[in-house]
Parts: C-alpha cells; sequence; structure tokens
C-alpha cells in the first residue's frame, strides 16, 4: 500500500542544497533506483491504488517527461493500460496539442500527439514531484484537450511550501505519495 512505502521512499530520496541553484533543496529521486525492489514496491502499491480508486478502469497513464518517463510505464503496463508521454517541445513528430507555463524565466510548452487520447479515455497523469505546479496543470490541459478524463494527478513528492496544487483546477484530483 501506498502508507508502508512512503517512509521507505522518504529515507531513500537525497535532498542535495543549493542545486540546481543557490537556496534550492533539490529532490535527488534517482537513489530509489540503487533499491530495484522498493521500485517495484511504489509501482505496485501505486497501481493497486489506481484500481481500488477507479474499479471502472484506467485507460491511460500518461507521464511527464523526464522524471515522469521512469514510473509511468512500469504502472501502465501493471494496469494493462497504454502509456502517454507528454513531452517538451519539439520532441514528438506529427501532429500535436500543445500547453504552455510560466516558469521562473521565461515560457516553457509541453505536448503530447494528437489523436493518441479520445474523449471515452480516463487519464491519470503520474509524475515524480510537483513544485510550482505550472508543470502539471499544462499536462491537465493537453489532456483535457482532447476532451479525455483526467481522473486523478499523482506524484511522488508534493513540496508543500511552493503551493503547486493551487494552480490546479478546482475539479482536480490530487494525490500525493510523500510531502515535503
Ligand atoms: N523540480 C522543481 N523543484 C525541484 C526540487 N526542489 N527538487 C527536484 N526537482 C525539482
Amino acid at each position: 500500500t501506498l502508507d508502508s512505502i512512503r517512509q521507505k521512499v522518504d529515507d531513500a530520496v537525497l535532498c542535495v542544497p543549493d542545486f540546481p541553484k543557490p537556496g534550492i533543496l533539490f529532490r535527488d529521486i534517482m537513489p530509489i533506483f540503487k533499491q530495484p525492489k522498493l521500485v517495484s514496491n511504489i509501482c505496485s502499491a501505486v497501481a493497486s491504488h489506481l484500481r481500488e480508486s477507479f474499479p471502472h478502469g484506467i485507460t491511460a497513464i500518461a507521464g511527464l517527461e523526464a522524471r515522469g518517463f521512469l514510473f509511468g510505464p512500469q504502472i501502465a503496463i501493471l494496469l494493462d493500460c497504454i502509456f502517454v508521454p507528454i513531452r517538451k517541445l519539439g520532441k514528438l513528430p506529427g501532429a500535436t496539442i500543445k500547453a504552455s507555463y510560466v516558469k521562473e524565466y521565461g515560457v516553457d510548452t509541453v505536448e503530447i500527439q494528437q489523436g493518441i487520447l479520445s474523449p471515452n479515455d480516463t487519464v491519470v497523469i503520474v509524475d515524480d514531484l510537483i513544485a510550482t505546479g505550472g508543470t502539471m496543470r499544462a499536462a491537465m490541459e493537453v489532456i483535457e484537450a482532447t476532451q479525455a478524463k483526467v481522473i486523478e494527478c499523482f506524484v511522488l513528492i508534493e513540496l508543500e511550501a511552493l503551493e503547486g496544487v493551487k494552480v490546479l483546477p478546482e475539479h482536480c484530483n490530487f494525490v500525493t505519495l510523500l510531502k515535503h
């Protein structure tokens, strides 16, 4: 269950002061991958949580580049649903749906491929971490532009002080494993 892995994830995450800039306390999640059984337990716990929350099924897991790609496809395989990559601008061929968000300096854009989702899809967005929430909000916008339903946004770590959840739409069902 999510409760049974929370402490283990907290113990594995490395907090690095002043990276990548002075004043930032960077949460390095990569040490989780030094414990393959923990990786597998995380993905199983998230899949079980989603099965219980949505007994009528989930048709797609959408993962945010880059660290959402570490967990999203594994969870999608466990749930036997498709994985949809949400990527930074210019990485996906063909027609795409785009949404932009404001960062500390300038604007960034995420996109998904057109035609990959339809109004019948029920989608869970997965990422490792939510900070200011801009990327997650843009991710919801590109998914919802297809008329698919975003039934949950799941992250391993929420940086509570940055209040990223507040920039998400009111209707968003947001779930966090671990609050920092
Ligand atoms: N992305 C945005 N803020 C971050 C932080 N403090 N640690 C890791 N990833 C981040």
